[in-house]
This record gives structure tokens, sequence and C-alpha cells, in this order.
């Protein structure tokens, strides 16, 4: 079988290592930098590229391994598909689910075979507790466990600048985590939902997250729980994989799941030690074993015209849960699967170097925030203040004491909100605009302690550039108050407001006009 690999760095030498075992005949090394292709042409004797495009025209390979950053798997690949070419894509798949998706269809339109390299699928630690399951051992299956503590420091991120990024990589979900995500997927199945927290504790120059940790909520009743941190001091210290069932308990540890550590089944059928003699491996990195027999299967797969063992369809599973997790834990909510419209672009900001959280503005100690919430440069945020999930608040505003900005709010530069305001979901202000201590917004106007209505179905309220409203005035829900408007104090607002209209009473009626700066020039009676 004719074999290429496109992308010769780091985990090239597996792949390598797995061509030369399953004896295939190299035909195309291919990097951009051709110093790096050349570290393995001892060991594949072919030519070298570093045009991947012209290595498909010219070689015409039948296999293709495709070993470059993250972000770059989805457009090779498809180029790949488009040619022809069978396609074993290393983790993740692809960096968003559209483009997950476009290499599955690209694939049935072709008639190729892509697979994935989730390769701890083939560890023997990993197969035996396959089979125990596959075999309905555990009978009911309660939980699973997927925890990876993990060490990578900054030289780490530093051989490479896509490595932490969100365009070519990601966090240690993405990067480290995903094998034992796609064991956790494996083992769970159809997952219904993803509640997640990630963060940055201690990798300020990536912009992914070093840490994650998530609660899955399987269509099975099962439930899922997922730790992953590249944060372990000061070294790798344990990848471990446990499935508790009503009937067996299995836990799978080592750098990488490469032993087993529990093997309990009613069955009794065989003890801890007899699986420890046999399926145990001790691989000289965390790679492990697995290349090798993921390419055997990849192999015979194309030779038999069937499915691999691991499917862009499994790459496409893992990668969702790791999306998933990524969106719960920025939106602070449930997720609900199946995702769609979802990549790593999306968390564009969340942390690290080009964090939207601005240093240069103030928050009081007093005040919570949350982490979602995105906070303009120069904004200051006084005393007991509490800034909602998803908010976007602009530069240079100023919220006084004890403001409360609900959920998903958008607010635009330079505005004022006073003591006491509360700006509910459905509430926009645009730029300049100035809320008095106390004014108060309304979000339902028929509303039910019993029948909640939820987020979503606020009524729509906005408060258009530059305009004012005085201490204690009620906005009832639903109108335009227009640019440059004035509202008096105390007044209650039913109705749209014309641009620089001055309104007051209950409820409000206009009675004359204001300029840009306020002042007043027309009052009637
Ligand atoms: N399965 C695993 O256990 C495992 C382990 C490590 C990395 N990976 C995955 O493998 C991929 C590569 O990781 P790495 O650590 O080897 O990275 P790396 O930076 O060491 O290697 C990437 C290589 O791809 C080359 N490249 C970039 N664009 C190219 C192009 N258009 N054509 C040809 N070559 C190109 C780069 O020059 C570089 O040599 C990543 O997606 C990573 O997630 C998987």
């Amino acid at each position: 079988m004719r074999y290429a690999l496109i992308g010769c760095g780091r985990i090239a030498k597996n792949h390598v290592a797995a061509a030369v075992s399953n004896r295939l005949d190299a035909v195309g090394l291919c990097d951009v930098i051709p110093e790096n292709a050349q570290r393995y042409q001892d060991q594949l004797d072919c030519p070298i590229y570093t045009d991947y495009r012209q290595m498909l025209a010219a070689e015409r390979p039948d296999f293709v391994a495709i070993a470059t950053e993250s972000g770059k798997h989805a457009a090779i690949a498809l180029d790949c598909i488009r040619a022809g070419v069978n396609v074993l894509i290393e983790k993740p798949v692809a960096l968003s689910m559209a483009d997950a998706q476009a290499i599955i269809d690209a694939a049935r339109t072709a008639h190729v075979t892509v697979g994935v390299c989730h390769q701890n699928r083939f560890n023997k630690a990993v197969q035996k507790l396959r089979r125990a399951f596959e075999e309905g051992r555990f009978g009911r299956v309660y939980n699973i466990s997927a925890v990876i503590r993990w060490n990578r420091e900054e030289a780490y991120y530093r051989q490479a600048a896509w490595r932490g990024t969100w365009e070519q990589d990601g966090g240690c979900l993405m990067n480290q985590c995903i094998h034992n995500i796609d064991l956790l997927r494996w083992f769970g199945g159809e997952a219904a939902s993803v509640f997640g927290v990630t963060n940055n504790f201690s990798h300020p120059y990536i912009q992914g997250e070093d840490f994650g940790t998530a609660i899955v909520r399987f269509t099975s009743g099962a439930a899922g729980t997922l730790e992953g941190t590249v944060n372990v001091y000061p070294r790798n210290l344990e990848e471990t994989l446990t499935v508790f069932g009503e009937r067996g308990t299995v836990k799978l540890g080592g750098h990488s799941v490469n032993t087993i550590l529990e093997w309990s089944f009613a069955d009794g059928k065989d003890s801890l030690a007899d699986v420890q003699r046999e399926f145990t491996e001790n691989p000289p990195d965390i790679y492990g074993f697995g290349h090798t027999p993921l390419y055997a299967d990849f192999v015979a797969a194309i030779a038999e015209k069937r499915q691999p063992y691991v499917t862009a369809e499994d790459g496409k599973n893992a990668l969702e849960m790791v999306l998933a997790i990524y969106r719960s834990s920025k939106e602070q909510a449930e997720t609900a699967l199946p995702l769609e419209n979802c990549g790593s672009l999306d968390f564009t900001g969340l942390f690290g170097p080009d964090a939207k959280k601005q240093a240069d503005h103030f928050i009081s100690k007093t005040s919570s925030i949350e982490p979602s919430a995105v906070i303009g440069r120069g904004t200051k945020i006084w005393h007991y203040s509490h800034v909602q999930a998803g908010a976007v608040i602009g530069e240079n505003c100023v919220l006084g004491q004890n403001v409360n900005i609900g959920p998903g709010v958008t607010i635009g530069d330079g505005c004022k909100i006073q003591n006491n305001v509360s700006i509910y979901t459905g509430v926009t202000l645009e730029d300049h605009v100035f809320c008095g201590p106390s004014c108060v917004f309304t979000n339902d106007l028929t509303p039910r302690a019993e029948f909640p209505k939820g987020e979503q179905r606020r009524i729509q309220t906005l408060v258009k550039r530059g305009a004012s409203i005085g201490a204690n005035a009620t906005i009832v829900c639903g109108v335009t108050i227009g640019a440059y408007a004035l509202v008096g104090a105390g007044a209650v607002v039913t109705r749209d407001v014309p641009d620089y209209a001055l309104v007051t009473g209950v409820p409000a009626r206009v009675v004359g006009r204001v300029d840009q700066y306020g002042n007043i020039c027309e009052k009637n009676g």
C-alpha cells in the first residue's frame, strides 16, 4: 500500500515506526520544513516534499497520515479526500464541528476511508476492558471516570507557536486529554449533556485552558466525570479510566491507561493478577504503542472496504465533548448535545495573553464578575455589584454600588450606571447611556413566580445612544428610548420615547425637547 506522511514533527516518529512495522510502501514524506522530513528518511526511504498537493499529484498514495498542527487537519484532509486518498488524521480530527462534519461528508461522497488517531483504544489494558464491557460483565454501568493528571511546562508550549492557541490547538482538553475523553465517550455512549468548568491557572502565555473538569449525562442514564490538567507538579502523574458497574469495577492507570489497577467482577472469571500479567504495557512515553495496531487496522479497513476501528465519527464525538465542555464553562450552564456550529475559535479571549478581561479596568473586591463576562478597558465597577454570565460591558463605563447586570446583557462604551440599578436580560444599552440611581427596568409584562418564562423569552428594551434615565424612573419592557432622550426622575415609561424627547410623569408623556448636551430647548406648559 502506497503510504505518505504529512507533518513530520514530534508525533511523526510513531507514524514512521507504525509504517515500518506494517511494511507500508512509503512514497513520500512531506513537511513545510524539509529538515523535519529528512529526519525520517533513513527509516522511510522515499522522496521529500514541502507541498502536500504536489506530493499527492506526483505519488498518488493510497494512504496518507496527517500529523500537522491540529488547526490544519481539516483543510489538508479535505484535499486528500477529494483527491481520492484514504486518510488517517491525528487527533483532534478538526477544531470545529463544521469541519469534522465536512470531513465525514466528503469521505462518504468520495468513497474513501477516514480514521482518527485515538490510539489508546489499542492499549492492551483498554482492549481487555473493552472485551469485558462488550461481553456485558459489568451489568448496568453506573458511572465512568476519566482522569488525566499531567504536566506541561512553558518549554513545551514554546517549542512551537501553534501550541495552546485557539486557531491551531485549543487547551489541554483538546490536546492532551482528548484521548481519555474519547475513551469516556466510547464506553459511555451517546451523551445528552455536559456541565464543564475550565480554567487557565498557570500558563498565562497560552490562549487555551490548562485545567478542565466536567460531568456528563449519558443517554443510557450513566454518569461520566472528567478531570484533566497539565498543572501537576512536577511531572506527569497518571491517566486513569474507571468503570463502575453493578457487577464489576475496573480501573486502568499508569501514565496513559497502560496498566490495570483494579479488576473485580462478580462472575469471578479472572483475577487482577491474571489480567495484570497479560495486559500491562510499559511504553517509553505517553503516546504508547497504539499507532502500530491502529495502522494495521486502518490498512485492513481499506483492503476490506469497511470502517476503521476509530472512525471520523468517533473523532467528531470526542471533539464534540471537548467543545461542549468549553461552551458550558463559558456560559456557566449545562450544554445539551448534539452540538452544532461550535469551534475552538468561539472561545477566543477567554484566557491568556489576549483575554478580553483587560487588566486595566477596576473591579472592587466586593463585586462578583462571572468568568464568561467581558469587561472593557477602563471600566470601573464599584462595591457589591454583580456582572452575570456572558454579559459584555464596553469600555470606560462606570457601574456604581449594588449594580446587577443580567446574563448576556450588552452595554456599550462610556455608560454610567448609578447605584442600585439592575439591567436585566433583554435590556440593551447603547453607548453613553446614563441610568440614574435606583431606576428600574422590567423584563416581563405578566410575571408569575410559579410559571417563570426563562431568560430567552424576555421582552427586549433598547436604550439608544446618549439617552439619560432619571433617578427612580421605571422603564416597562418592550420600549425603545430614543437617542439623547431624557426621562425625568420617577417617570414610568410605558411607550417608545422619541429621539431628543423630554418625558416626565406617570405614565410618562413628552413634555419637551432636549439637545445632545442635556439642555432643555423646548418645554410644553
Ligand atoms: N496521538 C497522539 O498521541 C499525539 C501526540 C502528539 C501530537 N499529536 C497530534 O499530532 C499533531 C502534530 O503534533 P506534533 O506534536 O507532532 O507537532 P509538531 O509541531 O512537532 O509537528 C507538526 C509538523 O507539521 C509540519 N507542517 C505544518 N504545516 C504543514 C503542511 N501544510 N504540510 C506539511 N507539513 C506541515 C510542521 O512543520 C511540523 O514539522 C497535532 O494535531 C497533535 O495534536 C497526537
